[in-house]
């Protein structure tokens, strides 16, 4: 429990290819949400497609929402606000749930939020189901590791909805490497879960692939160790060899999260925090989740898997915070399909 003034929030996210809502209670403790994946629509593209995205929230909004709210066995005027992800993301779908919460907002006269879906990743880390004893929050000062399919960063946060960015992916965002190289490997979308399922019958160690450490900084870079993924899948093939990919997925999985993880720990040693926050689409991997969890030396939280990958809880948890500190939005705000945190 916050000692902010408590409140109910409706959420709705549309930023990529989940449609989803969800009812929250004080920045924590989740009443309904509700996850409509076009995954399986993607798949056959190998990655998202955003008119089909775009086309597919316009479908699913309203039910969505619906669903959520009977779920929850409330309506729109048991809410205290309505908070929706304005950015970054698609243009194309942002605007989609965006629209939906102004109409819901502007009809039942409730406050408008407009939430950043990198924040919300981060706070889902305060997130547990209602009928859950919360574990306990973060306190600050937190270092927070942001993992996605769009970005990769580290932000040192002093109090609520405050961001130093220390460093960021110079080029591909981890998940994105996963979704790449699970590509080179002939493995499904959506790349993350399908490597780490390759990765569980590989050896970590058969390939050497290169780790980007660049010292003295606290970014990353992935695309190096991408092309050294293709280089040897290139090389095997032009030497008729079958690929041994459930080595190259752990070799190459393993990589990613040393460095993931060892500037994380090296950043929150240099800041002096006692917690971190994991979030963001790849904190749902197991191996990365274990590295930080078998740790010893900070309190670490990453949500349970279900609010890992896009969901609406984590936009109202967010859009509590928001509101709670008392910054609502007016009805004239619109997308911002880019939209640092900091
Ligand atoms: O946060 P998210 O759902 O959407 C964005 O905001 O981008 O993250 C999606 C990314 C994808 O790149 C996906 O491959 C990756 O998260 N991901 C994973 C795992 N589950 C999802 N990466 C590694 N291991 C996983 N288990
Ligand atoms: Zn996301």
């Amino acid at each position: 429990m916050t000692d902010l003034k408590p409140a109910r929030i409706l959420a709705i996210e549309t930023s990529c290819d989940e449609t989803a809502a969800a009812v929250l209670e004080n920045g924590r403790a989740l009443i309904a949400s509700t996850v409509a994946s076009q995954m399986d629509m993607h798949a056959r593209y190998g990655g998202v497609f955003p008119e089909v995205a775009a086309r597919q929230h316009v479908l699913s909004i309203v039910p969505v929402i619906e669903e959520t709210l009977a779920k929850a066995h409330m309506t729109i005027g048991d809410m205290d606000a309505v908070a929706a992800t304005r950015g970054p993301g698609l243009a194309g779908a942002l605007v989609v749930g965006l629209n939906a919460a102004k109409g819901l907002a502007m009809g039942a006269g409730k406050p408008l939020i407009g939430v950043n879906h990198l924040e919300g990743h981060i706070y889902s880390a305060w997130l547990h189901a209602a009928d859950e004893v919360p574990p306990p929050e973060p306190e600050f000062p937190v270092l927070a590791l942001l993992v996605s399919g769009g970005h990769s960063e580290l932000n040192l946060m002093e109090s609520h909805l405050t961001y130093k960015r220390l460093g960021a992916t110079l080029d591909d965002a981890a998940g994105e490497a996963f979704d790449k190289v699970a590509r080179l490997l002939g493995l499904p979308y959506p790349g993350g879960p399908s490597v780490q399922k390759a990765a569980e019958e590989g050896d970590p160690a058969a390939f050497k692939f290169p780790r980007a450490w660049l010292e003295g900084t606290y970014n990353f870079s992935f695309s190096g160790l991408k092309t050294a993924v293709l280089k040897e899948v290139k090389r095997l093939e032009s030497e008729g060899k079958p690929i041994p990919v459930a080595d190259m997925a752990a070799s190459f999985q393993k990589a990613v999260i040393e460095v993931l993880f060892e500037k994380t720990m090296q950043a929150a040693r240099e800041h002096g925090v006692k917690d971190i926050i994991v979030g963001g689409g790849v904190s749902a991997n197991t191996p990365l989740r274990n590295a930080f969890l078998s740790q010893k030396e900070f309190k670490v939280h990453i949500p349970p898997l279900r609010y890992c990958t896009d969901n609406a809880a984590m936009v109202a948890a967010a859009g509590y915070f928001r509101y709670a500190l008392g910054h609502t939005d007016g009805m004239e705000i619109d997308i911002l399909p880019t939209w640092p945190l900091s």
